[in-house]
């Protein structure tokens, strides 16, 4: 297909999973607009990045990228900021990047249709004007920033999905946590969920189109609402969970994130009795100190994290918990710090991810002095990395001599093995006879041989 002139678009995410899946909307909407999308900035005529402002690392990526590609505006090509930094900057995006034109937070993207055709009006529209500084003078300026109190929900249904065996579902947008150091609730909105009845409409119309594989997607999962309006028809978070596990044609599902103090028993429950829910946890604790703890507004204490760990740990089948931690929040003293790395011990996780505190704008502990130096909080994230590898290598073996079922991801051809994908959530690489190649998308039983520190190797069981 050729592409109308004027009509394509380069989009490039940065930034969580419910930032990918918002761009397999926006891709969606501007693919139904007449857009087309393309791989290179060079080809494009719309250059959008949709951004992450969770730490100040992922906020300048955006800005380094916009410089870099500025020149690119004499040549006619424009330039959108769309997700959290756009959100969170607003107009001031068009000062710091005075070749942006559009600048829109999630929140507003249902309005994108019509923000596009006031773009492509303007373009249309205006004189050609000589020299850089006139250009940036008649430049539009459109912005999409006024829906954060919104009650709406992106729902699209031009979502364009691109695994075509594994695919997210939005169930709740927004968070109304207001942890410490979080700039989520201020780039996100307020909590809104989705009704039951729409999630497993679109759960059950993936499986038609042969998904197998659905993440429920949330930035809290557990404070799940139903709006629905049915008396009686309203769901749980654990019970839709189980509905859309029960949907005909779904072999696993998984949900990201849960916050500790909304998670409820029932979801273990529910894992138990719906044997298509993975084996797999997704839990951040950020501290194992109840002192931090506090400072960082959980509104849960240690004691109350690892009652929820006890429940994990009780369920019929053996579940693979992960977590997020950040290192040198304000105040966090050395004794702070080791009691993080006792509850590593504690928990045995099969994975963390940990960052440096990065003080963010509008954030409550942005008040606090970021006393810590960088180099300290350096020396403490190696400290965790290293004391969870050591965790990790004992719980990895754990699993040599096991048969494992897989996802099938694709192929490493360098190294003739297989990329799988456990219902654990860990990477099992494996190798399979010239006469019994397996289908990417399939389920295959795989025995584990090795183990490494993240990921395990094996070879298919025939
Ligand atoms: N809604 C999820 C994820 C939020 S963002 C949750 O509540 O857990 C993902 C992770 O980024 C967080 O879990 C936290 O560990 C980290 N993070 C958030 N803000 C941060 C900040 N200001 N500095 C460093 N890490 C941060
Ligand atoms: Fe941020 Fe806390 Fe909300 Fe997670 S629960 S998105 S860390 S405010
Ligand atoms: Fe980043 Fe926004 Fe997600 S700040 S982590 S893209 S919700």
């Amino acid at each position: 297909m050729s592409a109308v002139p004027g009509k394509t678009f380069y989009l490039e995410t940065f930034g969580c999973q419910m930032n990918v899946h918002d761009s397999e909307k926006v891709i969606g909407t501007l693919v139904h607009e007449g857009y087309e999308q393309v791989q290179t900035v060079e080809q494009a005529d719309l250059i959008l990045y949709n951004t992450c402002s969770i730490r100040d690392k992922a906020e300048q990526k955006v800005f380094n990228r916009l410089n870099d590609y500025k020149k690119l505006l004499k040549q006619g090509k424009r330039f959108g900021v769309l997700g959290c930094v756009a959100q969170q900057e607003g107009e001031k995006i068009f000062e710091r990047a005075p070749h942006v034109s559009l600048v829109c937070g999630s929140a507003s993207y249902r309005n994108l249709p019509q923000m596009l055709a006031e773009l492509e009006n303007a373009q249309i529209e205006a004189p050609k004007p000589a020299g850089r500084k006139a250009e940036l003078a008649n430049l539009v300026r459109i912005t999409g920033l006024d829906d954060r109190e919104t009650d709406a929900c992106f729902e699209t249904e031009f979502t364009a999905r691109t695994n075509p065996h594994r695919g997210y579902i939005t169930i709740i947008e927004g968070c109304d946590k207001f942890c410490a150091y979080c700039v989520v609730p201020f780039t996100r909105g307020k909590e809104r969920s989705r009704t039951s009845d729409s999630v497993l409409a679109e759960a059950r119309q993936m499986a038609d189109l042969g998904y197998t594989e659905i993440q429920l997607l949330g930035q809290n999962v557990n404070s799940y609402k139903d709006p629905a309006g049915k008396p009686g028809g309203k769901k749980t978070f654990a019970e839709l969970l189980a509905s859309v596990g029960e949907v005909p044609g779904i072999r696993r599902v998984r949900f990201t994130t849960s916050h500790p103090r909304d998670f409820g028993r029932d979801i273990i429950d529910a894992i138990d009795a719906v044997p298509t829910l993975c084996d797999h946890v997704h839990l951040p604790v950020q501290s194992g100190s109840d002192r931090v703890l506090a400072a960082m507004q959980r509104l849960y204490t240690r004691d109350q994290y690892l009652e929820r760990i006890s429940w994990m740990k009780s369920a019929k089948r053996p579940l693979s918990i992960t977590s997020d931690i950040i290192v040198g929040f304000p105040g966090e003293t050395e004794q702070d710090f080791a009691d993080t790395l006792s509850l590593l011990d504690e928990v045995g996780y099969d994975a963390v991810f940990t960052f440096k505190y990065s003080p963010r704008p509008n954030t409550p502990s942005l008040a606090l002095e970021d006393a810590i130096p960088d180099q300290e909080k350096a020396r403490r994230l190696e400290v965790i990395m290293s004391h969870q590898k050591d965790i990790q290598i004992i719980r990895y073996k754990k699993y040599i001599g096991s048969e494992l079922e897989v996802m099938v991801e694709g192929k490493n051809e360098a190294r003739k093995q297989w990329i799988g994908r456990t219902s654990h959530n860990k990477t099992l690489n494996f190798a399979a006879p010239d006469s019994s190649v397996p289908q990417v998308g399939s389920y295959v039983k795989v025995r584990a041989t090795q183990s490494f520190p993240n990921s395990l190797l094996g070879e298919l069981v025939i």
